[in-house]
This record gives structure tokens, C-alpha cells and sequence, in this order.
């Protein structure tokens, strides 16, 4: 709501999504500077006292903060004259800001900032210098955007797409001072920086709908040029290999890895489980799926001979960094396998690959896993050829890789047929999501999609632990998604839609095209034939429709479920 407790501010909040902010704000008030931020929650409560933009005890100055000060309660004892209204840890950042202000913003951001411990991505302004905004980074990212005669501040790149392709990214530690006429970028010391602006290779189409109805069935539906982009330039047919410059090592350097561990969170998380799956297949190299919040807390057994993947859309995703960041810190060689070009995860690892897949800018990642996962198979593959993988094998792996988009928008086309089958099972409370080998990566991102976007509740399992437990659950209201495509484990997967037919489970079955007479399921959806290392890229394709088209049947906010943040850039 809007405040009047302030009198130089204009001040809105709102809890809830930012729909209702847009309801509260009515008409943009006029102005040439203004600071705002959804902000998920980490201290106090979901309330309109605890949303930013928090203000000084004068009301003249106004902050937004991404990221948790740790210190605050130390802070906050220094701070016993100011009067506070939130619950918040960011609170007292406004306030150490006010009691360092003595006519320069850019001063007392940085004599405050001096004494926090914690992370931070924030944006200050102050009602007497009507023309300055302060930003400044550590640990939360900051990106500003750079367009005609206007600034943009925001954590991520790809919202700044519609305005503007020139960025320059914050690294921790330094502060901005954006001026009406141009930027001046310094140290917490006041030390003064050099600024360099990236052009961002990304399109304002890319960031745009073009017709879907939303981001998340248009970037399902880009997944057959995404992947394009992703192996084009990259695969050698002839010679049945990959070619990833960004690895930066020998091929000696090569034959030294011992061990692989990619880290991730979420849908990076299970793209990297098909890496796993392809390393030790392909390069029995033995390797490790680590999710990125745990590995960075635990005691990783780590040494010059680790080679550790850090998978992110984002590239900005605290967990991952800390996770990458740790890893470093006790030897191993880090690499990153990231969408977003000039992110801090790409910045941080010692190279790795752009998986070139465009924005996304659905909350739900789609096109993301299928080309990291990819990437990922790719590295395999390199690392395979540089030890026993014969040429043959090589070539068939490659020539595999390369059907794959034909294949993919072959899915695309059945996607009505998905549609339908979408709606018949909408209203159910609960899914399991069966898959065994590779395909259990299929389970995860499956269930995890449908849950993000429908808010239904799924789970994953292999198909032979529903027997440990999971089978009590079965009933007729309990449908079971058995991911059946033929692969060596094909029987086994029957077997199990077969036990949970028999406790009378509505199964859904994902199944190789050919087998036109499959019958052990109530509805079947049919996907292409590919090798088995990439059935999870061609069955996720139909399992990210599935959950959309049960989200859209639910009335979901199928590009903004509730909850989530796309970059999640707090611990
Ligand atoms: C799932 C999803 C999240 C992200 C996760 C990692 O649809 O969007 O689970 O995959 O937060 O994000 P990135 O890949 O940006 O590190």
C-alpha cells in the first residue's frame, strides 16, 4: 500500500506477487528514479512491513537489498536511537547508511557497507540528490543495464533484454554510483575502477512471447534450435568426438582426472545426473552428482585430479557458487556449464561452456536442462575419446546427438495429444514419476516440473524402490508415470507398472514409438527411439508439456508459480 509516513517518498508495498503491487501503484507516479524489488523472504514474516524497499528513519533514504546480512543484530545494537519498523536483516543496512550520511550517498554506502558480513546486491537512493542511485555487490549479483540516457539495475540479465544489450556486471566489492550523465565505479575504499560494458548476444524476440501464451510452452517449444545452438560448432562427426575449447585443459591434462563431480541445484541438479550417467559410460571416469546447497556445507574429498562441473541456468545461483567456490578452495579444477553469458558463475569457473539455449525467462526450466544435459554428454564424450572410447562408438554417440532435434520437435507435434491426456489427470492430488537408469533423471525433472507448475504434489522414485515403501501409497486416486521407453531396463520398468496396475494406479506411460501395441498402461504417450544416453533429453521434452498443460488446466501462473524466484540468489 501506499505510505504516507515518509514525506520525500513515494513509497509502495505489497505482499504476494507482483500483480498486486502493479494494483496498488495504479498509474506510475511521475519520476525519474525509482528502486523496487520482489523480495522472497528470509527474515520475518510475508508482510507489507517486511517488503523493500526499507527507509531511514527520516524517510530520505530508500533501499532494496538482495542477499541476508548476517551481523545485523550486532549492527542493530549500535543503531539503538533509529526507530525500526521490520522485521527485517536489511533494515539496518538503511539505517547504518544514515547514521554514516553526512551529505555524500556514496560516502556513507560505503562506510556502512564496510561493516557488514553477510551478502548483498542493493540499490540506494536519497531524496536530496534526486539524479544518484548507489548500487553495489557482494555475494548477490548486480547487473546494470545501459540504454539511451537510462540505467537499469537488476540481479539477473535477462529481465534488461527489452531495454537494452549492454550490461556491465558487478564483482563483489565494488560499488556504482549512476549518475544522470554517466557511471563511476569504485572500490568499498573509494578506489576508483575501470568499467567494462558486455554486449549481451541475446534478442529482444528471444525475450519476447511471439504468440505462445506463455514463456514456458515458448521455450519448450524453442528446444529444437536451442540444442542447435548448443552442439553446432561443437561435435566432430568424422572423428566421433567433441570440441569444447572451454575446458582449457591438455589432453595429458585430460587423462589426469580421476574424478567427476557435478554440482547443481534443481533442474541443473537432474541435467547433471545424465552428465553422470555419460561420464561413466562413455569415459569410466567415476563420477558424482552433488547438490550444490549440501557439498558446500560437507567434507568433499577433493584434489588436483577432481574435475568439478558447475551446471546453472542462471549462472547466479547462490548454492552453486558457494558449492564451485569451495571446490576451488581445496584444489579441484572447476569449469562451468551455464547459460548466461557473463554470469558470475561463468566469470568464476576457470572456463567451461555456454549452453547457448537463449533467455528463459519462465520461472520453470525447460530448454536449460536439455541443452545442459547435452553439453554434459558432450564433455563425456571428449573425455572418452581422450582415453578408450573407440571411434565407433564415437560416431554413433554424435550421429545420435545430431537426430536429436528433428526428434525433439517430432514431440512438439504431439503435444495436443499431450494436452489431452494433461486434462484427464489435472485433477489428481498426487503423482509418482517411475524411472530407472538414465531415465530416473527423467523422474526427477518430471516430478519436479509438475510440482513447480501445477502445485501438485509428485515425487520420483526408481521403479524398483517402490517396493521399499513407496508402493503403500497406491491406489485409484495415486497415478503412477512410468517413464517406458526401450532400453536395456525396459522389462523391469513393466514389472513395475505392472505392480502398481495392481494396486489399481492410473498409469500414464512414456514409450518408444514402435511399440504400437503397448497396453500395460491407461494412457500412453510416444516419443522417438534415440540411444539410451538420450532418452532423458527426448522424454523430458514431453514431461515438461505434460506438467505445463496440467498447470494451464489448473488456472496456474504457469511463468510465475508461486514461491519461486528464477535466480535464486540467496543461501
Ligand atoms: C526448476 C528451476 C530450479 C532451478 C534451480 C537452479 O524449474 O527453475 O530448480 O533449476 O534453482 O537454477 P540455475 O540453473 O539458474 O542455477
Amino acid at each position: 500500500q501506499r505510505s504516507t509516513l515518509f514525506p520525500y517518498t513515494t513509497l509502495f508495498r505489497s505482499v504476494g506477487k507482483i500483480d498486486e503491487l502493479e494494483k496498488a501503484l495504479g498509474q506510475m507516479p511521475d519520476g525519474n528514479l525509482c528502486i523496487g524489488h520482489t523480495r522472497w523472504a528470509t527474515h520475518g514474516g510475508v508482510t507489507q512491513e517486511n517488503a523493500h524497499p526499507h527507509l531511514s528513519c527520516d524517510g530520505k533514504i530508500s533501499l532494496v537489498h538482495n542477499g541476508i546480512v548476517e551481523n545485523w543484530r550486532e549492527l542493530r545494537s549500535g543503531l539503538d536511537d533509529h526507530n525500526f519498523l521490520s522485521e527485517t536483516d536489511t533494515e539496518v543496512l538503511v539505517h547504518l547508511i544514515e547514521k554514516n550520511y553526512h551529505g555524500d550517498l556514496r560516502l556513507a554506502v560505503a562506510e556502512a557497507l564496510r561493516q557488514v558480513r553477510g551478502t548483498y546486491g542493493i540499490a540506494v537512493v536519497h531524496a536530496d540528490h534526486p539524479d544518484e542511485l548507489v548500487t553495489a555487490r557482494f555475494g548477490s549479483p548486480i547487473v546494470i543495464g545501459v540504454a539511451q540516457e537510462e540505467y537499469f539495475v537488476a540481479s539477473d540479465a535477462t529481465p534488461l533484454l527489452p531495454y537494452t544489450n549492454q550490461v556491465v556486471f558487478l564483482n563483489d566489492g565494488e560499488l556504482v554510483l549512476l549518475k544522470r550523465k554517466g557511471m563511476e565505479m569504485t572500490t568499498l575504499g573509494l578506489d576508483h575502477l575501470k568499467i567494462e560494458t558486455q554486449n549481451l548476444d541475446w534478442s529482444l524476440s528471444q525475450a519476447e512471447k511471439n504468440g505462445h501464451e506463455h514463456f514456458m510452452k515458448k521455450e519448450i517449444f524453442e528446444e529444437p534450435e536451442a540444442l542447435m545452438n548448443a552442439i553446432s560448432g561443437r561435435i566432430d562427426l568424422k572423428n566421433g568426438t567433441a570440441r569444447l575449447g572451454g575446458l582449457n585443459l591438455s589432453e595429458s591434462e585430460m587423462r589426469q582426472i580421476r574424478r567427476v563431480i557435478f554440482i547443481g541445484c534443481g533442474t541443473a541438479l537432474y541435467a547433471a545426473r545424465v552428465g553422470k550417467y555419460a561420464f561413466e559410460r562413455l569415459a569410466q571416469i567415476p563420477t558424482e552428482v552433488e547438490i550444490a546447497s549440501e557439498f558446500r556445507y560437507m567434507d568433499p574429498i577433493i584434489d588436483e585430479h577432481t574435475l568439478v562441473f558447475a551446471l546453472s541456468q542462471s549462472g547466479e545461483t547462490a548454492d552453486t557458487l558457494a558449492a564451485m567456490r569451495e571446490a576451488k578452495r581445496r584444489g579441484a579444477i572447476v569449469r562451468g556449464i551455464v547459460n548466461t553469458i557473463g554470469s558470475t558463475i561463468a566469470r568464476e569457473a576457470g572456463g567451461g561452456t555456454y549452453i547457448h539455449a537463449g533467455p528463459e525467462l519462465a520461472v520453470a526450466s525447460t530448454k536449460a536442462f536439455i541443452n545442459m544435459a547435452a553439453v554434459a554428454v558432450l564433455y563425456a564424450l571428449m573425455f572418452g575419446r581422450n582415453r578408450s572410447l573407440s571411434m565407433a562408438t564415437g560416431v554413433r554417440v554424435v550421429t545420435a546427438l545430431m537426430e536429436l532435434p528433428e526428434k525433439i520437435k517430432k514431440i512438439l507435434a504431439e503435444s495436443e495429444h499431450i494436452q489431452s491426456v494433461a486434462d484427464k489427470y489435472a485433477h489428481y492430488h498426487n503423482m509418482y514419476f517411475l524411472g530407472r537408469g538414465v531415465n530416473y533423471a527423467t523422474a526427477l525433472e518430471a516430478s519436479l516440473k509438475l510440482k513447480e507448475v501445477s502445485y501438485i504434489h509428485s515425487e520420483a522414485y526408481p521403479g524398483g524402490e517402490m517396493k521399499h515403501g513407496p508402493i503403500a501409497l497406491l491406489s485409484t486416486d495415486f497415478p503412477v508415470f512410468a517413464i517406458a521407453t526401450r532400453n536395456q531396463l525396459f522389462d523391469k520398468t513393466v514389472s513395475n507398472i505392472a505392480e502398481a496396475r495392481a494396486r489399481k494406479a492410473p498409469i500414464i506411460a512414456l514409450v518408444s514409438e514402435d511399440e504400437k501395441d503397448f497396453t500395460a498402461a491407461d494412457d500412453v504417450i510416444f516419443v522417438p527411439r534415440t540411444m539410451e544416453l538420450f532418452e532423458p533429453i527426448l522424454n523430458t521434452v514431453a514431461t515438461q508439456l505434460f506438467a505445463y498443460y496440467v498447470a494451464v488446466k489448473l488456472g496456474r501462473d504457469v511463468d510465475r508459480p508461486r514461491n519461486l524466484a528464477k535466480s535464486v540468489t540467496v543461501e
